[in-house]
């Protein structure tokens, strides 16, 4: 490709949408950084702006391939290579968050094939008849020498396997890459509030994978979904492809439930307090969109209760039009779970227990420590909380209950799996 087409190219991706984010063309590590080798070129001193400055301006110059971003200080280091490159190495640092061109959608930016006829064909290197080809590592995949006099070499456009990933169920657990709608809008990103403001935050749903602007199913919808960078269309579900095999088996129970009972299939089918019910294949007398038949893996049968959306406990609809949902923690927790039996009331402002790990079960940072974290409320801050060890506490009445700050320098806090004592909304239907 010609330098200047690739300018143009770059230039019209990012003035074509005055909503798209000049982000959405990155990929970002957290806390992580790239070195180079003593010897190599030094990269160009930080600079400051916003992260999405930042990419403005990598992505506007061919010679940037990533760049690192200080949060707290505001600074970008554009940089001329990416983890792929040679003599480059990963390394963490909690400090930055590494922006990463999207591979395959840079123009421009990859090594040309001008040396390309060393590549002659051998019984080792694969070059065979004119099936295309990666001999020089490009990172937009197989490529070959094209027919037409005019175009020496071409992209195949073959997909990369974790762009083919599949999904099963409701793909809650798809992590690939697929960034645009069905409709072929691109999606927003899930760290930006631009164009759509949303509550999916990362930082809030450290489990959900909510990485860049890929599809995503984080609120037991039926498909994964985002929000997209049209301002007219807020959010749009995507096509994933299905996989072939089964889904991952879930741990069944049947007398008790575990973890958040994701797995019970028993048949207690009344709330705590004796209300018989709604059955999943029926509309009356609440309407819901968890149809037994949208939800294969969740075994929505008759009118047990069951967790499909992934609450704190099994639950259902139950048969009184006044009382849409109820929890059904009168089925037990299973005996090797005891340690989880602890609650809180209201929004656990006083919690004083014992839990000490996250709902993903990370240890808890103790309050006290300055690492890997560096924590805004501590001790000294909050001398009334009582921020012992490092238990789960709610010291600024966070409406989703006791958290911690986290051991994994990736997950700055996390809420943590304790129960509130009384029967609050299902996660999937509060407001
Ligand atoms: C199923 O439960 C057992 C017993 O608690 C546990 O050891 C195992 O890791 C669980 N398996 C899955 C897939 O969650
Ligand atoms: C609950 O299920 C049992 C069978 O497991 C059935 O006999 C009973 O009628 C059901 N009760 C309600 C309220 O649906
Ligand atoms: C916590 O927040 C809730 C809702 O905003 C409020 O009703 C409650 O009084 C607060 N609790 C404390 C102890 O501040």
């Amino acid at each position: 490709m010609q330098p200047v087409l690739g300018v143009l190219l770059a230039l019209a991706a990012a003035f074509g949408s005055g909503h798209r984010s000049p982000l959405n063309d990155f990929q970002r590590l957290r806390a992580t950084e790239l070195l180079a080798m003593p010897g190599d070129p030094p990269p160009p001193l930080p600079e400051q702006g916003t992260a999405e400055q930042c990419a403005q301006r990598c992505a506007s110059s061919l010679a940037c391939r990533a760049f690192h971003y200080d949060q707290q200080s505001q600074l970008c280091q554009l940089l001329p290579w990416t983890q792929h490159s040679p003599h480059i190495q990963l390394q963490k640092n909690i400090r930055y968050d590494l922006y990463q061109k999207k591979g395959q959608k840079v123009p421009g930016s990859s090594p040309t094939h001008s040396a390309a006829s060393r590549f002659l064909p051998s019984p080792r290197n694969g070059l065979e008849e004119n099936y295309c080809r990666n001999p020089d590592r490009d990172k937009r995949g197989p490529w070959c020498y094209t027919l037409d006099p005019s175009v020496r070499h071409q992209s195949c456009g073959i997909k990369k396997c974790e762009d083919a990933v599949c999904m099963t169920c409701n793909g809650e657990d798809y992590r690939g890459t697929v960034d645009h709608t069905e409709s072929g809008t691109e999606c927003q990103r899930w760290d930006l509030q631009h164009p759509h403001k949303h509550p999916y935050h990362p930082n809030k749903y450290p489990d959900k994978g909510l990485d860049d602007n890929y599809c995503r199913n984080p609120d037991s919808s039926e498909r994964p979904w985002c929000y997209t960078t049209d301002p007219g269309r807020e959010r749009e579900y995507c096509r994933i492809r299905i996989c072939k095999k089964r889904p991952r088996p879930v741990n069944v129970t049947n007398g008790c439930f575990r973890g958040k009972g994701e797995g019970y299939r028993g048949r207690v089918n009344v709330t705590v307090s004796g209300i018989p019910c709604q059955r999943w294949d029926s509309q009356v007398p609440h309407k819901h969109h968890f149809l037994p038949e949208k939800y294969p893996c969740k075994d929505l049968q008759e009118n047990y209760c069951r967790n499909p959306d992934g609450s704190e406990a099994p639950w259902c609809f139950t048969s009184r039009p006044t009382i849409r949902i109820a929890f059904c923690f009168h089925i037990r927790r299973c005996p090797d779970e005891q340690d989880a039996e602890e609650c809180y009331h209201g929004h656990g402002k006083y919690y004083h227990g014992h839990v000490s790990k996250t709902r993903k079960g990370i240890t808890c940072q103790p309050w006290a420590a300055q690492t890997p974290h560096v924590p805004q409320i501590s001790p000294a801050t909050h001398p009334e909380a009582h921020l012992e060890e490092n238990y789960c506490r709610n010291p600024d009445n966070d409406s989703h209950g006791p958290w911690c700050y986290t051991m994994d320098p990736r997950t700055p806090f996390d809420y943590c799996a304790i129960k509130p004592c009384c029967e609050p909304l299902p996660t999937s239907l509060q407001s």
